[in-house]
């Protein structure tokens, strides 16, 4: 009698453990990655790459980039799955009510959108470089609803796998109780013709992760919310001509701990805000890093913030295509391999980082493992009084490295690799001049001494 009562009770102790496992298992956790695939929807939202500098610019073409057709196959068979496209309407539509946006204009969006649809890809459009906004939102309120309502209206029909970003970036003026009033009217203006349409908004100060408290979002399922990432900006946008004063060139990214938390702290703000909030899917909208820092920690940075909100489940766009951050060489007609693969990974492939303070050091870049990279230094000295003379490479497996040479080694790739040339000062000529000039002052000393004991 006593087994089976303790066996019934053992019983329901275990059916209750497992009906808690379900219903609050990690399914249900809040801070588990976010995914933006919708069921039964055609919604693929995970990598992406903006499509930036052309038609944001005052005219497209003035910024360098002219979009052309074969950039949406180019961008989908590297595999990526979005393309975020900003266009500056407010540079298109008129200033007088009825605000109406050049027909013409018009037509060439509907050209990109639909080659970029062609290619399956999951299509943002957003109102980007709105300036006029950010000084006088309420004198460009009407306006900007009523950009809305014709790019709505416009693209009623068009598949889900098109969302509208309703402003990039807003800042100065427009404050996050002008921007909240102003969002919610903008998307009540976008549901009078597109009831279920993906709605992207994202937070005041520049799109900024901590500003995301600032942001209310409305009552609606079919919302995104979008955050940029370019921390450090001293390292970003180093030698940034668009930014007074522009944050001086040389600044690398070198991955240490403080500067890997100054990011996932970012990542996991964003992540824990949309856990309180109902979950809501997250993109990570513009991150990169300019042209003018060195490629190794372009890439160290660009590989380690995409893997990061992968890991998050936070969907992200690379900023951006083929002009000052980009990962597509316009006139070569080629991937820049380094910054695509450190945004979407080739299997088994490992970088290789070749480091030296002094001089140039070739052999960084991508490798299959299970292959070498030869890594040569091209100079071993430099000429000054005090020489600076090659030591040796740090970072070796002595093993499986094999040196060929004083500047020459072959690293054996069989993970992520870090060789740094080791210099250090060579005092020789330094020692030689001392002793001359030593000998001299005691030489000169004698004389003045024999030269006194005479005159005595
Ligand atoms: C701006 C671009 C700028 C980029 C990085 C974007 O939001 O629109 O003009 O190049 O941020 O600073």
């Amino acid at each position: 009698m006593l087994i089976t009562h303790a066996y019934s009770i053992l019983l329901s102790l275990l059916v209750l453990i497992a009906l808690c496992l379900h219903l609050f298992g990690c399914d249900h956790c809040p801070h588990l990655p976010i995914q933006i695939h919708e069921g039964g929807t055609t919604l693929k939202m995970r990598r992406g790459v903006n499509i930036g500098n052309a038609l944001e610019a005052p005219r497209e073409g003035e910024w360098g980039v002219y979009i052309r057709d074969e950039y949406f196959s180019i961008v989908r068979e590297a595999g990526f799955d979005t393309v975020r496209i900003p266009i500056r309407w407010s540079a298109h539509a008129e200033e007088k009510p009825p605000y109406k946006i050049d027909e013409e204009f018009f037509r060439r969006v509907d050209h990109v959108i639909d080659k970029a649809l062609e290619q399956n890809l999951t299509v943002i459009i957003n109102v980007h470089h709105y300036e006029e906004i950010m000084r006088d939102p309420r004198g460009h309120w009407e306006r900007f609803l009523a950009i809305w309502r014709q790019i709505s209206e416009r693209y009623r029909d068009y598949p889900d796998a098109l969302c509208f970003e309703l402003l990039n970036e807003p800042h100065d003026a427009l404050t996050s109780d002008l921007w909240n009033a102003l969002l919610l009217d903008a998307v009540k203006a976008i549901r009078e013709t597109n009831s279920t349409r993906k709605i992207v908004i994202g937070p005041v100060d520049w799109n900024n992760v901590y500003s995301l408290k600032k942001l209310i979002v409305p009552d609606d399922e079919n919302i995104i919310v979008t955050f940029h990432l370019y921390t450090p900006f001293e390292f970003t946008h180093q030698g940034a001509e668009w930014v007074a004063p522009s944050p001086p060139v040389g600044r690398k990214w070198l991955g240490t701990e403080e500067e890997r938390r100054q990011i996932t702290s970012e990542l996991d703000t964003a992540v824990q805000w949309a856990g309180e909030h109902g979950n809501i899917p997250l993109l990570l909208g513009e991150f990169g890093a300019y042209s003018k820092a060195d490629m190794n920690s372009r890439v160290r940075w660009t590989r380690f913030v995409a893997r990061e909100a992968e890991k998050r489940g936070i969907a992200w766009c690379y900023w951006e295509f083929c002009a000052g951050f980009g990962v597509y060489d316009p006139v070569e007609n080629k991937w820049r391999e380094d910054l695509l693969n450190a945004l979407i990974p080739k299997e088994d492939t490992y970088y290789v980082f070749a480091e030296t303070e002094h001089g140039n050091i070739t052999g960084s870049g991508w490798y299959h493992k299970g292959t070498y990279a030869t890594i040569k230094l091209e100079k071993t000295e430099f000429d000054s009084l005090i020489p600076i003379v090659f030591d040796h490479f740090e970072g070796l497996n002595p093993d499986k490295d094999i040196i060929l040479d004083e500047r020459t080694v072959k690293v054996y790739v069989d993970g992520p690799r870090e060789i740094k040339a080791v210099w250090r000062r060579n005092y020789r000529m330094l020692a030689t001049a001392a002793s001359v000039a030593g000998a001299l002052v005691i030489g000169v000393l004698i004389l003045f001494y024999l030269k006194k004991l005479k005159r005595k």
